[in-house]
């Protein structure tokens, strides 16, 4: 989705990062409790230094839903976070993201008008009622006011399981977007094979499947994926257990299901955080996912072999947008009484998000 961040001033691009430093710590000073940062793992450590708190997409949520204090939250993150953040928080809070240009390409997969399209296509094969929508959080608000609306959850990578097993309680379908990785690995999980589930592809008619297949998949898989995991293979994983051996391989579950297949172990980011830190001194670890927070882990874990499955590096290149100028120039905007890059979800839209990620919140 294109969205315009304009240049920022070069008072801003020309400053030194010590100057930085000081300008960001004055501001936040200045701020006190009226401002919190949330970060998530993925952004660079001119970032992460500065965020009150730090975490998954999950974890993030729900800081932005307990946090009642803060009138100004500066969301670190990509923009689907900031919009949950804001569905989330009251209406004397405002979310504020530092570059309106960090988007998600995975989320950007699937937009509303697609689906709505594909829900009526599928409608005309089965029984929509026994068809439950569930949209992972790397999605617009307007795709989690869809689901919301038509009685289905959001999920993160942390508890696609249990939103699944709700889903799947309550109806015998799931349509599943925008991630077909997470969709599958979590489907093999709950005991589904291949047969069980089908890629639905929405730039073809009828997802390009046959109406038996809708008729018969329990998991209809939307065609999306993040371009930073899908990049790992299981040579990488091969290639790291020979290079160490006894190592243990961590991916993060929007790696396709051939990598989860040969890994140790799979979890979202914060996860990911919780095993690399009860490692014993000494462990080797190898990490699937971005590699910001895999190089922040192997500088905080000295003691342990911390490296990325993927020898070359493999950002993700809209999470890095965000970095100091542009955290301080939103912070000292706020100072001097000015609001620049309010994330605002329209009132209709937030409100069925809302039941959306409520529904994810109560289930987990
Ligand atoms: P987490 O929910 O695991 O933080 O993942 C978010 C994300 O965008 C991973 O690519
Ligand atoms: Fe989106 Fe992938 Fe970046 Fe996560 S790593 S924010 S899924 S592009």
């Amino acid at each position: 989705m294109l969205r315009l961040q304009a240049p920022l001033p070069d008072d801003f691009t020309l400053a030194t990062a010590d100057q930085l430093v000081d300008r960001i710590a004055a501001a936040k000073q200045t701020l006190g409790d009226r401002l919190v940062i949330l970060g998530h793992h993925y952004q660079r450590d001119e970032v992460i230094r500065w965020a009150d708190s730090v975490g998954d997409s999950f974890l993030l949520a729900r800081f932005a839903a307990d946090n009642e204090v803060a009138t100004d939250i500066v969301f670190c993150g990509v923009h689907f976070m900031a919009e949950s953040a804001d569905v989330l928080t009251g209406p004397h809070q405002r979310v504020i993201l530092p570059d309106l240009n960090a988007g998600c390409s995975m989320a950007d997969m699937a937009n509303v008008d697609q689906v709505e399209e594909s829900w009526d296509e599928i409608a005309a094969i089965t029984a929509i009622d026994r068809v439950v929508p569930i949209t992972y959080m790397n999605s617009s608000a307007a795709l989690k006011a869809f689901v919301g609306r038509n009685g289905g959850a959001v999920c993160t990578s942390s508890n696609a399981r249990a939103v699944l097993d709700w889903a799947l309680a309550k109806g015998d379908k799931v349509l599943f977007f925008p991630d077909q990785h997470l969709g599958r690995n979590t489907g093999f999980t709950m005991g589904y094979g291949e047969a069980d589930m089908r890629v639905w592809n929405p730039h073809e008619e009828c997802g390009g499947l046959e109406e038996r297949d809708v008729k018969d998949a329990t998991l209809l898989l939307w065609k999306g994926h993040c371009s930073v995991h899908q990049r790992f293979r299981p040579a990488h994983v091969e290639a790291a257990r020979v290079e160490y051996p006894g190592i243990e391989i961590i991916v993060h579950p929007e790696c396709a299901h051939d990598v989860v297949e040969v890994a140790d172990r799979v979890g979202s980011t914060e996860r990911i955080q919780e095993w690399v830190r009860a490692a014993p001194a000494g462990a080797a670890l190898a990490i699937g996912t971005e590699i910001h927070m895999v190089q922040r882990l192997a500088r905080e874990h000295a003691d342990k072999t911390v490296v990325s499955l993927d020898p070359l590096i493999c950002p993700c290149s809209t999470m890095f947008r965000i970095d100091a100028p542009h955290l301080a120039w939103v912070l000292e905007n706020l100072v001097a009484g000015t609001v620049v890059n309010q994330i605002v979800v329209d009132a209709d839209t937030a409100g069925w998000a809302r039941t959306a990620l409520g529904r994810m919140l109560a289930i987990t």
